[in-house]
């Protein structure tokens, strides 16, 4: 088994390759839900540092998808009203959850800088990633 601080340093890895090796990923972070409470909590990231270390159940593109357990893909954050803002540079998310033992228990979050640059391609790819990432939780 691995302890929490190797957890860590693997997601980070993870956050770093991607947000190097895809021009149109900009930040690159993981949301796990904190405990039993009814909110998500930062976990390791690259980008710009966020404001948003806790997120409820619901608000932002995030929360939602802590209650919806389903991809969400947003071409234009602008377009958006249940939106949190974490840098004005920011013109697209996507937010993948991670299930294990068909829990929702955090997600992967992606924000780019390029106007509408996911595909689903994007979402076949992040879906693995979040598959592998929760074999090592
Ligand atoms: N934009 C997210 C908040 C997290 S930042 O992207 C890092 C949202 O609306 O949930």
């Amino acid at each position: 088994s691995n302890a929490p601080l190797d957890v860590d340093a693997r997601l980070l890895q993870i956050c770093q390759l991607l947000e190097t090796r895809v021009d149109y990923y900009n930040w690159v972070g993981f949301y796990f839900k904190n405990g039993d409470r009814n909110e998500l909590k930062l976990g390791p990231y690259v980008g710009a540092p966020t404001d948003h270390t806790i997120i409820p159940f619901g608000k932002g593109i995030c929360g939602q998808v802590a209650v919806s357990n389903q991809n969400f893909v947003v071409p234009d954050v602008a377009a958006q009203d249940n939106y949190i803002a974490c840098s004005i540079t920011v013109k697209a998310e996507i937010v993948i959850p991670i299930f294990v033992n068909g829990e929702n228990v955090g997600q992967i979050d992606i924000d780019s800088n390029t106007p509408d640059p996911f595909t689903e391609a994007d979402e076949r790819f992040l879906e693995f990633v979040c598959a592998e990432v929760a074999k090592i939780l």
